[in-house]
């Protein structure tokens, strides 16, 4: 048992995981290899946030127990949130797996694989205390890398399923965490991006959150930090000031809503009424220069009328985000919402959805349309991956930019001025060295 196949589903902070278990793996001695045919055994490492996100991974093991037939050594692992939403009852069930594996279990894998050669093996067991600080993650090569300061959560969301998932909320220590961020930007990473479910609570007992973005901030060699999720009620004086001071800390924050009715928010357990979050994002917007603002919502929560679903309608139109990632709500087996009678029809889910994604598509593209004549400054990612002439890189706000390949590298910055846009993508001229500031913003 030697070469592992690992296939990543889910969010940020799965593929964070799947970089730890990278790490862990090979230290072990096995190889990760580019494809299951190729493999000893393949891993899933899963997420089930919606049933979609499941399904999806179940159409996948079905491949693997098409592959298993024709090589019947192969060991097919399942890890990651559906592992511990599912636990043994995996086993039985699709019968093609020899292992399941928790969140909390993946510093023993390697031996965990080797016990699956010989007989079926679920480890599930949360473990508050286990949070892998002192492991050392194997990052794809990149100008970003993704850095854990938090695992788990809990605030039990009525609708949500990662604190059953993932167990209760623990932190990195603030020198574990900057200890990553050094080897990270050895390792040739330019930008951060800390990842914890309610990220902005972040603290180790002396540190608080802006304490750690102050003390990343101060990393030689790293351009730009971010940080996802913040929830909206833990967002602080402290740190709207650090994200007003600016630096290497971008002005970019994703902040789900889920809703902008009061009476849905309640019901969801959200912990803040629409008028606190308006608040939030008035003292972010006038603390932080250009600041864009991205958001998740959730249509056909239980008892969502139209009038709820218009409030949140409304306050799209009014907040213009940059963008938002929008969902139907899917009933979570554990979560409190799934004793709740579902009152919104698929049909109806999917009309609204699509009524918000159209809706934020328009505002998104008219966000977008506002830098149309600015200089941004780029962080150079690569070539882009529609035309090979061309340069990708991301702003300080997070926006996707393409321009004409002028040999900038990977990995360092470039002034370019917008001359176009879409909804998802700036179009832009790379500036003459020394060119003008960028005028301010209007409208
Ligand atoms: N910790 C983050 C969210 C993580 S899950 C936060 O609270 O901000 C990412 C998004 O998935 C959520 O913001 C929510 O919009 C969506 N989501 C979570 N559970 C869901 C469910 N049961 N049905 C539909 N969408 C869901
Ligand atoms: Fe889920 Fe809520 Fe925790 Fe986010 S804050 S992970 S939505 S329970
Ligand atoms: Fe992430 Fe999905 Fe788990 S969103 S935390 S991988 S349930």
């Amino acid at each position: 048992m030697k070469r592992v196949f690992l296939e990543t589903y889910g969010c940020q902070m799965n593929v964070a995981d799947s970089e730890l278990m990278a790490g862990v793996l090979e230290r072990a001695g096995l190889t990760l290899v580019d494809r299951p045919e190729d493999a000893d055994a393949v891993l899933l490492n899963t997420c089930a946030i919606r049933e979609h996100a499941e399904q999806r991974v179940l159409g996948r093991l079905g491949d693997f127990a098409r592959l298993k037939a024709r090589r019947p050594g192969l060991l097919v692992g399942l890890t990651g949130c559906m592992a511990q939403h599912l636990r043994g009852r995996l086993l039985d069930h699709a019968r093609v797996l020899d292992l399941v594996v928790g969140p909390d279990a993946y510093r023993d894998l390697p031996d965990l694989l080797r016990r699956a050669a010989r007989e079926p093996v679920a480890v599930v067991r949360p473990d508050r205390d286990e949070t892998y600080g002192d492991l050392e993650p194997r990052r794809a090569p990149g100008v970003r890398a993704w850095v854990t300061v938090q695992r788990g959560c809990d605030r039990f969301c009525s609708y949500c399923v990662v604190p059953y998932t993932r167990g209760r909320e623990r932190s990195l220590t603030l020198t574990e965490i900057l200890r990553e961020v050094r080897r990270a930007v050895a390792d040739g990473h330019r930008e951060v991006v800390f990842l914890g479910q309610t990220v902005n609570s972040w603290h180790d007992g002396t540190h608080d959150f802006p304490d750690l973005l102050r003390a990343a901030r101060e990393v030689e060699g790293l351009l730009r930090i971010r940080f996802t999720s913040p929830h909206p009620a833990d967002v602080t004086e402290g740190l709207v000031r650090v994200m007003g001071e600016g630096g290497a800390v971008c002005p970019h924050l994703h902040l789900p809503l889920q809703s902008a009715s009061d009476r849905v928010l309640e019901a969801m357990g959200r912990g803040y009424t629409l008028a606190r979050f308006r608040d939030v994002v008035s003292r972010l917007r006038d603390a932080v220069p250009d600041l864009a603002l991205s958001t998740d919502i959730i249509v056909g929560f239980p008892g969502e009328t139209d009038d709820d679903f218009e409030r949140t309608e409304g306050f799209l139109r009014e907040t213009r985000f940059d963008g938002a990632f929008m969902f139907k709500y899917s009933a979570r087996p554990d979560t409190r919402a799934s004793r709740l009678a579902e009152t919104v029809g698929e049909e109806e889910k999917g009309r609204r959805l699509t009524r918000i994604i159209e809706l934020q598509q328009s505002i998104s593209a008219a966000m977008n349309d506002r830098w149309i004549g600015r200089e941004v400054e780029t962080l150079v990612e690569g070539p882009a991956r529609r035309n090979a002439d061309q340069l990708y890189g991301r702003t300080p706000q997070f926006k996707a930019v393409v321009f004409i390949d002028d040999g900038t590298p990977a990995g360092t910055l470039r002034r370019v001025r917008v001359t176009g846009a879409t909804a998802v993508t700036l179009f832009a001229a790379a500036c003459e060295a020394g060119a003008a500031p960028p005028p301010p913003l209007s409208g």
